[in-house]
């Protein structure tokens, strides 16, 4: 895992937007792994500037989200599907029908998060996936449990991260209990994993994904054995680690 360090967000999500021109540039048929929440939004605009000025297309390229609330159809403003469109779909050149989100009102939810891991390892594997993480280290909706779970799967929420979502709706009784999410399989087999992290609430699941061991009570804690994941931390999200810890960008 690389640990790398900018005093500001910015600076990293250039750096994580750049990473993605990059991959689109080697290969424009790439499979992205996407991810929503408010960490990654400055990363959607630089790519949408990036494709207005001619410097990336996504036209060749497909997508698969990492998460779905369940309950929350397409066109509700707090869902998924919504936040893609809103900050990066409708700001890129995608194709029709490139891009994928697991399908929170399906009629049969548990066939529904099946057929969507089924749908990603017919395709083979990501190429380059983005992650933020949740103050209580998950990262898609994987929350902490007994257990890494391989497949995409229904998940029912911890209140903590009810509470930390709560912002985007009126009250966290509207917050939905459970959520569609790609499992650690798909995760882990990602070619390259970017984990975005800002400010000081998420500096205790850092700090655990960093200097803890292996554990699926830390979600992120699995991306200590990942090939290829690169951590990008702002002055918040690090102040607690040592310097040591990271390199600067
Ligand atoms: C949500 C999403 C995660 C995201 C996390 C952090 O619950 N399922 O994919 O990484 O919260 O969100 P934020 O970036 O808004 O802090």
């Amino acid at each position: 895992m690389k640990i790398l360090y900018a005093k500001d967000a910015d600076t990293l999500s250039r750096y994580a937007a750049d990473r993605f021109v990059e991959q689109i540039k080697s290969n424009p048929k790439s499979i992205l792994g996407l991810a929503t929440g408010s960490t990654p939004k400055k990363m959607y605009e630089y790519l949408g500037e990036d494709t207005h000025v001619g410097k990336v297309s996504f036209s060749e390229a497909t997508s698969f989200n990492l998460d779905e609330y369940v309950g929350l159809a397409a066109d509700h403003p707090a869902s998924y599907h919504y936040f893609m469109e809103e900050y990066f779909f409708s700001k890129v050149d995608f194709k029709e029908g490139a891009n994928s989100l697991p399908n929170g009102v399906a009629e049969n939810l548990e066939k529904e998060a099946l057929d969507y891991d089924q749908r990603i390892q017919d395709v083979g594997e990501l190429d380059i996936l983005i992650l933020g993480i949740g103050s209580n280290a998950h990262i898609g909706f994987n929350e902490p449990d007994d257990v890494f779970e391989p497949l995409t799967h229904v998940v029912a929420l911890d209140h903590s991260t009810r509470q930390d979502n709560a912002r985007f709706f009126n009250s966290i009784d509207e917050v939905p209990t459970h959520a569609i999410s790609l499992g650690m399989r798909a995760i882990m087999r990602a070619k390259k994993v970017l984990l975005l992290a800002f400010g000081e609430n998420k500096a205790e699941a850092i700090r655990d994904l960093v200097k803890g061991k292996v554990d699926p009570k830390v979600p992120a804690s699995i991306l200590q054995l990942h090939a290829n994941a690169t951590i990008l931390i702002d002055e918040g999200a690090a102040s607690l680690l040592d310097e040591s810890d990271y390199t600067s960008i």
